[in-house]
């Protein structure tokens, strides 16, 4: 029989052979794994659970919250507050950051999490996700406050998603490649089950809200017209479309056989730079592609190069496959 790795076993492994995280990093790691495990059992009692429907309230960013927004949220502060591994966590669905209270030890790492992706298929029983990033405390930093956390996703020290679907899947950089682990719920563990995650350059399948079509930049409009011509047009072949409307799930596609995915701004609110999270779902989404071989810009420049000025900045997100990254991208500096 095949030898069976466990996240734990990788995660020595990084840290005693390759060197790559220090012991902190590994057990921090450890137990947002362990959270996303007890989300993804959450998941699965749907109904029977109580946790599916609305909870009556909103976020700081003026959506709805679902029930599972609130217990994905609650279960990753539970987990990680008393590890001593951090200085304190920010969350998509927390107005401000959450500091590492003074009963317990205080560790140089800063957590931010988009604690359930894909907030609309919680109750349509379709595949979400939590999706994470880890920053180091700057040097010298005497007190730890929200300005320690605009820090360009090029700092990212790990990043991953979990995705509950069919299988709840890990996936993970801490700057190494992409590795996925799937869940094995008789042993209760993350199994290695794919290392070197690599991304191929050319794709015949792209992810938008097509149904914003009439919104959207020239650009962008320029490239899906391009596709939806297929074989008879400039780009000479067919292409698909698959939209799941969880991020999540969807970049999950995408590491697994390649396509382009994209929220780009669009001109129904001019004002906002896009609709997705700059801390929670670009940066480490897009340093996952990256680390797979793949491309993210927000149209104009690199993700991972974008200096935050706000905890809940929105950004523009085309990310996937590199060569299709790189057209749309071309396309935002010739029209
Ligand atoms: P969240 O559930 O964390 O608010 O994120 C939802 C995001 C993302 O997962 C997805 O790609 C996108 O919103 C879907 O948006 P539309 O409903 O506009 O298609
Ligand atoms: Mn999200
Ligand atoms: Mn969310």
């Amino acid at each position: 029989m095949a030898k069976r790795i466990s996240l734990t076993r990788y995660l020595v492994e990084q840290q005693r052979v390759a060197g790559h995280i220090p012991s902190e990093l590994r057990l921090l790691l450890e137990v947002v794994a362990r959270a996303c495990k007890s989300i993804s059992q959450a998941v699965n009692k749907g109904a029977l659970g109580g946790v599916l429907g609305s909870a009556d309230s909103e976020n700081v960013q003026g959506e709805m919250q679902k029930k599972l927004d609130i217990i994905a949220n609650e279960v990753l502060i539970e987990a990680n507050e008393w590890g001593g591994h951090l200085a304190a966590m920010a969350s998509e669905e927390m107005e401000g950051i959450y500091v590492v209270p003074n009963r317990y030890p205080k560790g140089e790492y800063l957590l931010l999490f988009d604690p359930l992706d894909g907030s609309s298929n919680i109750d349509v029983n379709v595949s979400i996700g939590t999706i994470f990033s880890v920053l180091k405390m700057p040097e010298d930093d005497r007190g730890v406050d929200e300005g320690d956390f605009l820090q360009p996703g090029s700092h990212q020290v790990a990043a991953g998603y979990c995705v509950y679907g069919p299988q709840t899947t890990l996936v993970l950089t801490v700057g190494d490649g992409v590795a996925m682990f799937t869940l094995d719920r008789e042993q209760g563990s993350f199994v290695l089950t794919q290392e070197n995650v690599r991304i191929p350059e050319d794709t015949k399948e792209f992810a938008i809200n097509m149904s914003n079509m009439r919104h959207w930049d020239e650009p962008v409009k320029r490239y899906i017209d391009e596709c939806l011509q297929g074989k008879e047009g400039p780009r000479g072949k067919d292409f698909n479309m698959r939209w799941i409307a969880s991020m999540v799930a969807d970049v999950h596609r995408i590491m697994t056989r390649g396509g382009i995915f994209m929220y780009p701004w669009d001109k129904r609110e001019p004002n906002k730079p896009g609709k997705l999270r700059l801390m929670y779902e670009a940066n480490p989404m897009g340093w996952l592609i990256e680390q797979a071989g793949g491309a993210a810009t927000n149209g104009k420049q690199r993700i991972l190069d974008i200096q935050p000025t706000q905890l809940h900045e929105r950004v523009s997100v085309i990310l996937g496959s590199k060569n299709e990254v790189d057209r749309v991208t071309s396309y935002h500096s010739t029209l």
